[in-house]
This record gives structure tokens, sequence and C-alpha cells, in this order.
């Protein structure tokens, strides 16, 4: 059973989902210029990132006071390697928002001591006073962020080694690899959820099977995504292709 607490919303295409959920953080920077963000990198929040810089480009959105903290990252990459997180959200948010570097907070992937990277993560996410909106995407083995299957829900931001489907899916975002890298930082499921809001966004048939999951299973580690249930305010926005038919299955 859906929890009381889930807002579905099952929309027509990508264009839909990608207006949707860029109406959402709309919404939270009008209510709240200086909110906090955590908006995944990937496919699926392209065309939302999209939306935005229309947003702002037409002075219907401020994004000049917010703040924006990093998900995840492949460990050893950063923002100049083409694949990487970081170069993702500052080709389709971060530089045509004009984002400032003071606004952005993140972690250095490429650093010797990454684990002190996550501490320090840890640190900056406290003294921002938390995560007001996340808006996620979900893996096709249920993982959210670089938190795979199996994973321990009260985690801060810590180093992973990464399923081989999300090496193998993720080699999508290397031009010259047939896998990404086999190691992922991220922050923690329980960071996820304390943030005030959270949206999961899905799209095509391919994900259809952890959408199904992440609704009518079981609350389990195996589809970290359905922790999600449990969350005071929690939205999923998905595509009629990503959603499951359940009287079918
Ligand atoms: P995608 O990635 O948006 O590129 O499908 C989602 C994810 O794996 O978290």
């Amino acid at each position: 059973m859906i929890s009381k607490q889930t807002l579905l919303n099952v929309v027509a295409d990508y264009e839909a989902l990608s207006s949707l959920a860029a109406a959402e953080v709309i919404r939270q920077v009008k209510q709240k210029p200086n909110a906090c963000f955590c908006l995944a990198a990937g496919d699926t929040p392209k065309g939302m990132m999209r939306y935005l810089v229309e947003a702002q480009r037409r002075n219907e959105a401020d994004f000049s006071q917010s703040h924006f903290v990093l998900l995840d990252e492949w460990v050893g990459l950063d923002k100049q390697d083409e694949g990487s997180c970081q170069h993702f959200l500052y080709t389709n948010l971060f530089e045509p928002l004009q984002i400032a570097e003071s606004q952005i907070h993140g972690f250095d992937a490429k650093a010797d001591d990454v684990e002190e990277e996550c501490r320090q993560i840890n640190t900056t996410i406290k003294e921002l006073g938390g995560i007001d909106l996340t808006v996620l995407g979900i893996g096709v083995n249920g993982h959210i962020g670089f938190n795979e299957p199996g994973v321990d829900f009260t985690k801060e931001a810590h180093v992973v080694h990464l399923e081989e489907t999300t090496t193998s899916v993720g080699a999508k975002y290397f031009a010259d690899q047939q896998q990404a890298p086999e190691q992922g930082l991220t922050l923690g499921v329980s960071q996820i959820m304390e943030a005030d809001k959270a949206v999961i966004i899905a799209s095509g048939a391919n994900k259809r099977p952890a959408v199904y999951a992440l609704l009518y299973e079981q609350v389990s580690s195996q589809c970290p995504a359905s922790i999600l249930r449990t969350h005071h305010h929690f939205q999923l926005l998905c595509t009629e292709d990503s959603y499951p038919n359940y009287e079918a299955m």
C-alpha cells in the first residue's frame, strides 16, 4: 500500500515531468529565496534544469541567494571531467544560472582522503540548516544518489562500492568508457530523509521495476528509494511509461 504521505503524480511524458519538477523547485525558491537544494545530476533531471534556467531568464525565479549541495560523485572525478555529476550540474544548471562558488557545497571526490570529504559535507549541511528540497532520480536498481541496495539507512555521507548495474548503466555519461568508476561518494539516506521536502522523478520503461518496488513492495534497503514512503513530505513524479501497471502485475 502507498502510505498516506506519498503523493503520486503520473504525467504523460518527459516534458510534463520536467516542467512539474521545475515548478516544485520554483515554488520553493519563491517561498524561501535562500533555500538549500540538493538536486541530482542525470538524464532524468536534465529537462527540469532547462525549465529552471528558462524561468530565471524570464525573471520568474531567482536563485541568486540559494544554496546547492552536491548529492553524489564518482570517486576520482571532479567538475573538469566530462561524465562527472559536477560537470553535469555546472553545465546544465550552475553556469547558466550564474550560481557563485560560495553557493555550491560539494565534496572533492579526487581528494586523497575522501572520508574526510564526507565528514566535511556532513558538517556543511548542518551549518546550512539542512536541505529544504531534494529532487532525486531513481536507479534501475532502486538507488537514490549512490545509496545502493543493502545500504544502511542511518548513514550520512559515505564512500560506496558501486553495483555492477550502476557502473554499466553509468557508462552512458562517459563518451569513451564501457564502465563508470567503481566507487562513488554520496550523501546518506539519513540526510535525504531529513530534507524538508523530497521528490523523486522517474521516466522511461526501464525504471518501471524500480518504481514498482518503491511504491508497492515492503520498505526495505533492497530498494533504497522505498524509504521515501516514510518521509513526511514526499512526492513521486513519474511518466506513464515508467509507472507500473499495478493491476496487470
Ligand atoms: P538517470 O539516473 O536520471 O540518468 O536515469 C538516475 C539514477 O541512476 O539515479
